[in-house]
């Protein structure tokens, strides 16, 4: 069953992809994406704006079955454990957040979490715009990854992006299906937003 997608007033004006965006926790552990729709995605989040264009992101693809994806599976969560596993791949992203080899100071640094967010972003938007599925996490053993992964020091692995399609329900445990039966809500405008000061509320009138 397809969740509803604007639950709360306001979101049902936004634009697609946007709109339809969610982050399910049963995918479909049949699909693969073809090599053209990987790099898609990555374009996405190679074409995000980022500090003095510092571009401060990097992604291990980690394909379903891959040696990349093998690592990654054995440090998630236990909550993680159950549903990242079948998606189809896992982008897993760091950001620079330090100096390279050249010892140059590294400009980017101030903004390097703020801009790889933003990759990440553009990357989840247009997997939905290819009718796909993304799930961002956080949940897994982030230094032995690092480690396994041969990650430089001067990069901070930060999430993993799960894409894929949907699966079905009855594919996954119990506590997966839980996880997508969540009522998906939000903190209100007010509680966020202020007017001419911190604190004042910010009206449309
Ligand atoms: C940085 C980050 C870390 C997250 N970590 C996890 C995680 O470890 N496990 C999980 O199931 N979801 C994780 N999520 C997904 C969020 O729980 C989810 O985006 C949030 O509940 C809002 O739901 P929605 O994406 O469906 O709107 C993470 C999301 C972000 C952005």
């Amino acid at each position: 069953m397809e969740k509803p997608h604007a639950p709360m007033p306001g979101a049902e004006a936004l634009a697609e992809p946007l709109r339809s965006r969610w982050s399910p926790s049963i995918f479909d552990d049949e699909h693969r994406l073809t090599r053209e729709q990987v790099e898609t995605l990555l374009h996405a989040a190679q074409w995000a704006p980022s500090w003095g264009n510092s571009q401060p992101w990097a992604f291990v693809v980690a394909e379903r079955g891959s040696a990349a994806h093998q690592v990654l599976v054995r440090h998630l969560t236990r909550g993680n454990s159950g549903w990242v596993p079948r998606a189809s791949v896992v982008l897993v992203t760091a950001a620079q957040v330090g100096p390279g080899p050249d010892g140059e100071r590294w400009r980017g640094a101030d903004y390097a979490l703020h801009d790889l967010g933003q990759a990440a972003a553009h990357l989840t938007l247009q997997a939905r715009a290819m009718d796909l599925h993304a799930h961002q996490f956080a949940g897994f053993d982030h230094e032995a990854v690092h480690d396994a992964l041969g990650v430089p020091a001067w990069y901070r692995v930060m999430t993993g992006i799960a894409v894929g399609r949907r699966g079905k329900p009855d594919d996954v445990p119990e506590r997966d299906r839980e996880r997508e039966q969540r009522e998906r809500h939000r903190r209100p405008l007010a509680d966020f937003v202020w007017g001419d000061v911190w604190g004042d509320p910010w009206t449309t009138a």
